[in-house]
């Protein structure tokens, strides 16, 4: 059989990542897309990574989690013709340096809403980062079978909050125990709900609204929806896939995840308009998708699976080419070629070795500590993939090393667990001390947790007073000297042996601002 192009690869590729604030669904959506797609049989077969709520102590949980998150980082799938790869992200907040870093490797995004809540904290802040790089958002309103507000008021708080023009593409027949289903707007059709976990059949399909029909299936109710619609109609243009491509416009689905309802529209239009990979950005040009040449970027690393092994798995967005296993690649940052010889792909719940991949998939490269996130691996030209986010820590701890014996273990623990982009470490230029930065208390204990029990090494964290890491810059190397001269005390290196300025307070570091003109302040070591 002759295999399909590269052009044919690529455009039937959807690469995207479900998101919501904990408990809104995500997990739930996940699984039964996987299971509507036919990559899995029954539903339960995932399991959740999320870290349930309060158990940030439980390290067992933790490590469960992590083992499971391997399987479940990337999910591909085959459905009519589509290959389908989702994305996990964690739903900790304390983990979403992980979930930015991977929205960086797809091509739309899922969020999902609780239609009880609304738009919640986390919600708003996914929503920013989808904004920021336009990057095209449906949005599904989950748990119907619960009580909701009106519809419409919904989507006037969700448009507001998220800041975002909406498109309902469904729209739904009242919600908690009076719930009848939804009127899909995208393919004129009505689906009524039926409160089943495991059926997975589509409902009755209905198209002629004026049909006195309609009150056969939903009585009482069809005036309501024929009002509803009209008033949809007249305030919701008509979908603009344009406007949704460029990140402006969200189509809008509702449904029940937990009952399968509301997903089979979901996932039939998703694969119908969400979009196939996209040019990226380089520092130094755009890159194709359909470009001859192979280039990808490490966007995670995942340590440590098998604790006997110490393996590692950087996940690679392939963005342009063709990745062929064997074949010669370059790691732009070292200049050093390798070839890989044992490439994973992640279909359904199981890790393949694959021979060849296309921009749109995500292959597991095994590390033994050569990558790092952020990495560009091209066929040899030095470009740069850039818009991974970096992250200003807000919390910071000297750590110290509590078994002297094991010296060389923590230096290697501490080193990895950076390069996984777990946190980020300084040390002081006056006394050595090495100090760790991160966005979350949890990555605290985490990482005490992963030394022990990866790197068989002790550490202990002490509180310190410090308010940002400034990574310093200057034109003016007079004005550099005198300020780490002054400031000699709270002079810290980066893992690249940049300047940082340790400030230990707001006041500290206005009057530092204020003092030192020809300085520039960079809070996060992007610049
Ligand atoms: P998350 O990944 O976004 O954090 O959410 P998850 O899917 O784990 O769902 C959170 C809770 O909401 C779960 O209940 C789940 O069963 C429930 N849920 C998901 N979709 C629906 C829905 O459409 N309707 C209703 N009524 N509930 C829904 P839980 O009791 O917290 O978890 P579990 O013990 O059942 O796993």
């Amino acid at each position: 059989m002759e295999s399909m192009s590269n052009q044919t690869e690529i455009r039937r590729r959807r690469t995207f990542a479900i998101v919501s604030h904990p408990d809104a669904g995500k997990t739930t959506l996940t699984e039964k897309l996987l299971l509507f797609g036919g990559a899995i049989h029954v539903a339960g077969a995932v399991k959740s990574n999320k870290i349930k709520k309060g158990a940030t102590s439980d390290f067992m949980e933790i490590e469960r989690q992590r083992g499971i998150s391997v399987a479940t980082s990337v999910m591909g799938f085959e459905y009519d013709g589509y290959k389908v790869n989702i994305l996990d992200t964690p739903g900790h907040q304390d983990f979403q340096e992980d979930t930015f870093r991977t929205l960086t490797a797809v091509d739309s995004v899922i969020i999902v809403i609780d239609a009880a809540k609304g738009v919640e904290p986390q919600t708003e802040k996914l929503m920013n980062v989808c904004r920021m790089r336009k990057t095209p958002v449906i949005i599904f309103i989950n748990k119907l079978d619960r009580p909701t507000q009106d519809t419409f008021e919904l989507l006037d708080d969700i448009e507001r909050q998220l800041q975002i023009s909406l498109n309902p593409l469904s729209w739904p027949i009242n919600s908690g125990p009076d719930f009848k289903g939804v009127y899909n707007i995208f393919d004129k059709s009505l689906d009524l709900f039926k409160a089943s976990v495991q059926d997975i059949e589509p409902g009755i399909s209905f198209d002629d609204l004026n049909s006195p029909d309609l009150e056969k299936h939903i009585g009482n109710d069809a005036k309501k929806l024929r009002e509803d619609l009209e008033l949809v109609y007249g305030v919701y243009p008509p979908f603009d896939h344009n406007e949704y491509l460029a990140g402006n416009l969200a189509p809008v689905f509702f449904g029940s995840a937990l009952y399968n309802f509301g997903i089979q529209e979901l996932l039939d239009a998703f694969v119908k308009v969400a979009p196939w990979p996209r040019a990226v950005q380089t520092e130094e040009r755009e890159i194709d998708p359909e470009d001859d040449k192979f280039s990808g970027f490490v966007f995670k690393i995942h340590a440590n699976i098998d604790p006997n092994h110490r393996s590692r798995i950087a996940f690679v967005k392939v963005c342009s080419g063709k990745f062929i296993r064997n074949n010669v690649y370059k790691l732009v940052r070292s200049g050093k070629t390798f070839r890989v010889s044992s490439p994973t792909a992640f279909m359904a719940s199981q890790k393949e070795i694959i021979e060849e991949a296309f921009p749109g998939d995500i292959v597991g490269f095994p590390d033994n500590g050569s990558f790092i996130i952020g990495d560009t691996i091209t066929e040899g030209e030095d470009i740069h993939f850039k818009g991974l986010p970096s992250f200003s820590p807000e919390l910071f701890r000297f750590v110290e090393n509590a078994d002297p014996m094991k010296t060389k273990q923590l230096n290697k623990g501490v080193d990895q667990l950076m390069d996984e982009g777990v946190a980020q470490l300084f040390t002081s230029q006056f006394n050595g001390r090495r100090i760790i930065g991160t966005v979350g208390q949890l990555q605290f204990e985490v990482i005490q947790y992963r030394l022990e029990h990866e790197y068989n090494a002790k550490c202990r964290f002490e509180p310190m007073q410090m308010y940002k890491a400034c990574w310093i810059q200057s034109d003016n190397p007079k004005a550099l000297t005198e300020f780490k001269n002054r400031k000699h005390q709270k002079m810290a290196s980066d893992k690249r042996g940049r300047d940082v300025f340790m400030a230990d307070s707001q006041f500290i570091l206005d009057m530092a601002q204020s003092e030192f003109k020809d300085i520039k302040f960079h809070f996060t070591s992007e610049f």
